[in-house]
C-alpha cells in the first residue's frame, strides 16, 4: 500500500477548486486505492483528493459500514438538520460544532465511473457534505459556529 501526505490547513492546495474526472485511468485507479490506504491509516471517516494535493473531484468515505468511492460528487437532494462535532484529516487533533442536513442523497460516478447513488443520514450525511466541500476549496472551519477545541484520539471522527 501506498500511503499519501496528508495536507493540512494553511496549505493553499486545501482552498482551490477540484477538476472532474473524465476517465479512469490507471493514476486515477492508483490515486483512489492510496485514498483509502491513507484514510484507514489515518483513522478518518472521509478523505478528498485536494487533502492528498490532487485537486481532482474524488472522494473516499468509510463511516463503518465498508468503502465508498465518489467520482465527480454531487448532492441531488438534502433534509433535515444536525448540529454535531466535526473533525478534518487536514485540521488535525481539532473539532468544532457544524450544522448539516440530516438527509444528504449524492450521485456520482464509481471507480468503474458507472452512476451510483446513495443515500446518507446523520455522520454518513455530514461526510458526503465534508467531503464535497473540500472539492470546491471548502473546509469545515469556515462554517464552525463557536470555538474549535481539541478532542481526544478515541472519539475523534476526522473526515
Ligand atoms: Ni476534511
Amino acid at each position: 500500500m501506498a500511503l499519501r501526505t496528508i495536507r493540512t490547513e494553511g496549505d493553499s492546495v486545501l482552498t482551490k477548486k477540484s477538476r472532474p474526472i473524465k476517465e479512469m485511468t490507471p493514476r486515477i485507479r492508483d490515486l483512489i486505492v492510496d485514498m483509502l490506504d491513507t484514510m484507514y491509516d489515518a483513522m478518518g471517516v472521509g478523505l478528498a483528493a485536494p487533502q492528498v494535493g490532487i485537486l481532482k473531484r474524488v472522494v473516499v468515505i468509510d463511516v463503518g459500514e465498508g468503502p465508498i468511492v465518489l467520482v465527480n460528487p454531487e448532492i441531488i437532494e438534502s433534509s433535515g438538520e444536525q448540529t454535531g462535532d466535526e473533525g478534518c484529516l487536514s485540521v488535525p487533533g481539532m473539532a468544532g460544532q457544524v450544522t448539516r442536513p440530516n438527509y444528504v442523497k449524492v450521485k456520482a460516478l464509481d471507480i468503474n465511473m458507472e452512476e451510483v447513488e446513495y443515500e446518507g443520514t446523520e455522520l454518513l450525511a455530514r461526510a458526503f457534505c465534508h467531503e464535497i466541500d473540500h472539492l470546491d476549496g471548502h473546509m469545515y472551519t469556515e462554517l464552525v459556529e463557536g470555538e474549535l477545541h481539541r478532542v481526544t484520539y478515541e472519539d475523534d471522527e476526522e473526515e
